[in-house]
Formats: structure tokens, sequence, C-alpha cells
């Protein structure tokens, strides 16, 4: 597990990317102040609001030392996970009285600084309840820790895949609530934040659960800023995880908001079908989730079949039917072809509003359905459409 670099031609058309990059650079800029009142910050040791620069940034400095103190100096029985960039220990702030979740970049990451500096900028600046809060971060010295809220259920991965006999089993309702919130989280970053936001990471591990299962995104450190004026995408290297990241995007290094709809349709599959995006230790033809499911997706008898075993039939048929057409427009291999985060919000909201009792199923229909195009708008395509399609959905790691 972990982030890693996908393949692609990212490095062809350098003008053009370089273009791209500088738009990107003058986007950031806007955000630059606070950077930099930032570094200043974080070498005094007392906790400094950074409320200065932007009424928006609530994100506190924390010394170090109380870090180290808040985690029994980073002790193995407060681990709470291991992830691509470093260790997630769970803390006690003693000033504040607070449980927190403090991550601990590895220090010899060669990119982690960037993540951590584009971590805090997009936690301090986005608010949403379905995106996780960032209490505050230190970079004493080397050092550099995110400080996040603590999530008491972990992540959504802890809940699906190899899960002991001991904990309890999500049902349909749960689900269908935590593919619903983690849309609207998306759904704010491409749509309500200005410029738009993409995410780029979106996968289990990284939509965290608190309490009654309500879900929240987790790490910001790959996200980008979306497209701005007429351009329809953002050139970059491509950034991800193998499994999730949608095959124009692996290949060329174009990235719209529809590479992200692609990883939530990834997600969802996962949700429903309770199998990992990759998994090696299926035979050849299922370890790639999506490539599993796409000949099954064209047999309406063949749905009950791709439902979690997990669930032991305990869904409505109908709903059942319903997410997997949601799922399946997301992962289309066409990026103009998925459909826009807000209808997949509306149609998976309708779904977890269903009450299921195992003998009723929902009566009403969902506006996404099999064969419905996607809710088209000229302006929001525009942005929205870049990269071009490909058969291929294979990524590669970089050197
Ligand atoms: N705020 C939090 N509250 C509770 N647990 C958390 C929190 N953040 C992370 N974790 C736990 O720590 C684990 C590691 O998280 P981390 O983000 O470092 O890695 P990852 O998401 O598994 O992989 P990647 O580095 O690719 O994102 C998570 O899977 C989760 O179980
Ligand atoms: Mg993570």
């Amino acid at each position: 597990m972990g982030w890693l670099p996908c393949s692609g031609k990212s490095n062809t058309k350098a003008n053009k990317s370089k273009k791209k990059k500088k738009m990107e650079e003058m986007a950031l800029d806007r955000l630059k102040p606070t950077s930099e009142k930032s570094k200043t910050d974080s070498s005094s040791s007392g906790e400094t609001s950074n409320r200065g620069g932007s009424e928006h940034i609530a994100a506190q400095t924390f010394p170090f030392r109380e870090l180290a103190m808040a985690t029994k100096n980073f002790s193995s029985e407060c681990l709470l996970g291991e992830g691509g960039f470093g260790r997630v220990y769970k803390g006690r702030l003693e000033s504040r009285n607070q449980i927190v979740a403090i991550k601990q970049l590895d220090r010899n990451g060669l990119q982690g600084n960037r993540e951590f500096l584009v971590e805090v900028l997009m936690l301090s600046l986005l608010h949403h309840p379905n995106l996780v809060n960032l209490t505050g971060y230190c970079a004493d010295g080397d050092q550099r820790l995110l400080v996040y809220e603590y999530m008491p259920l972990g992540s959504l991965e802890d809940h699906l895949h190899d899960i002991s006999p001991s904990k309890k089993r999500l049902d349909w309702s749960t689900r269908m609530k935590i593919a619903a919130g983690a849309a609207k989280g998306l759904e704010y970053l491409h749509d309500k934040a200005s410029p738009p936001v993409i995410y780029r990471d979106l996968k289990c591990s990284n939509i965290l659960l608190g309490e009654g299962y309500f879900p929240k995104l987790s790490d910001f450190g790959l996200a980008k800023l979306g497209p701005v004026g007429d351009n329809t995408h953002v050139s970059t290297r491509v950034m991800g995880t193998y499994g999730y990241c949608a095959p124009e995007y692996a290949m060329t290094g174009q990235l719209t908001v529809k590479s992200d709809v692609y990883s939530f349709g990834v997600v969802l599959l996962e949700i429903i079908t309770g199998r990992k995006a990759i998994d090696n230790s299926k035979a050849a033809g299922e370890q790639n989730l999506v490539a599993w499911a796409r000949p099954l997706f064209k047999d309406r008898k063949m749905f009950s079949q791709m439902a979690d075993p997990m669930l032991q039939g305990q869904y409505p048929p109908r709903g059942l039917f319903q997410a997997l057409a949601v799922a399946a427009m997301c992962v289309q291999e066409q990026p103009n072809m998925r459909p826009l985060i807000a209808d997949v919000v509306t149609a998976l909201t309708y779904l977890a509003s269903q009450k299921f009792k195992p003998d009723t199923q929902p009566i009403q229909g969902s506006r996404l359905m099999p064969g419905t195009p996607p809710r088209t708008k000229r302006d929001r395509d525009k942005k929205l459409n870049g990269g071009n399609s490909s058969e291929r959905d294979r990524t590669r790691r970089l050197s």
C-alpha cells in the first residue's frame, strides 16, 4: 500500500505542460503568503495560530516535543497504521485535552516535503463535513508531522478487506451511506471549491470513518488545483495508487475531475463487491477489479454474483442493481461518459436513504440508470473532459 507513481508519457508536449504548470503555480501562488507564514511560525516553539494571513486558516503549529509526548515518544502501542509516507499514531494533546491522529512523515522521503505543504495548504483552506479536519502540524527542523482529528473507526479499507472474524461486517445501508458521504466530499472539491480541486488519491484507505461510520476523505498531499480559464485539464506527473488510476490519466498525465470520478467508481465497486482494486492472490482474470467487473456489467443476471459474499444476500436487489449501474458509469474508459460527481451524489444519497429490510425493496428508480447518458453541461464539460480515452488501463511504477 502507499502512493506510487503510475506510468505515463507525462513529459511529452513539454511546452504545453510547462504552460499548464505555470498556471497551476499561479493558482498556488494565491496560497503562498500562508505557506511562508507557516514556515515562520513553525520555527517558534509556541502554539501560534495561523489566522493572521487568512481568516480560513485554522491549523495550529505544534512543537515537536508536544507531539512526542502525545504519542509516548512515538511508541508502537500508539501506532494506528503506516502508509507510503510515514506512520500514523494515536496521541493525546494535553494542552487541548484532545485525542488526535499524528502522521510522522518519513524523513528519508524525497517528495514528502511537497506533499506536506500541499496537505497543510489544502486542508487549511478546504472545509467540509466529509473532509478530515487538520488540527495542526509541526515543521521543526527536518521533522514534518501532521495532526488530524482522530477517526475512531479507522479506514474503510479496515472494514472491507481482510477483516477479523470479530469485526462487525458492514451492512448494505452503512455501505451506501459511506459511499454517499465520500461522494459528497468529492463533490465539494470539484464543484464548490474555487478553483476546483482534483483529489488524485481516492481509495478505501483514504476514506476514514468516524462515529456511526461517518466518512471523511483524508490525505490531500497529492491534490491538485483543477484547470482554470479555458483549460480542460492540468498536465502533471502521473501519481496515484495502482488500481485506482483512470486510464487516460495513466496514459497521458492529463488530469481532470473525471479522473477522480473513475477512482470513485473503483471504490464503489470495492464497497459493493468486497473485492480489492488489485488482488494478486486471485486468478489472473480477477486480479484487477474493474477488468473483472466490466464483462459482468453487461449481464444483469450476473449482478447478484458481484455482491460481497459477506453481505450474505442481505441487500435490496434493486439497490444492488442501481449501485452497480453508478459504479459502471464511473469506471467507463471515456472520461466524458463518466457522470458528474454531483449526479453520483444524487443517486447515492437516494440509495442511502432507502431503509432496507431483508423482505422489502426500494420502489423508486434512481436518476442514474444503465443506458441513461450522464448529465452534461457545456460549461462544466469544458473544464472536465480533458484527456484521451485509451484501451489500456494498466499502470506501472516509475523507477
Ligand atoms: N485521522 C486518523 N484517525 C484514525 N486513523 C487514521 C487517521 N489517519 C490515518 N489513520 C490510520 O493510519 C493508516 C495509515 O494511513 P496513511 O494515510 O499514512 O496510509 P494509507 O492511506 O494506508 O496509504 P497512503 O500512504 O498510500 O495514503 C490508515 O489506514 C488508518 O487506518
Ligand atoms: Mg492515507
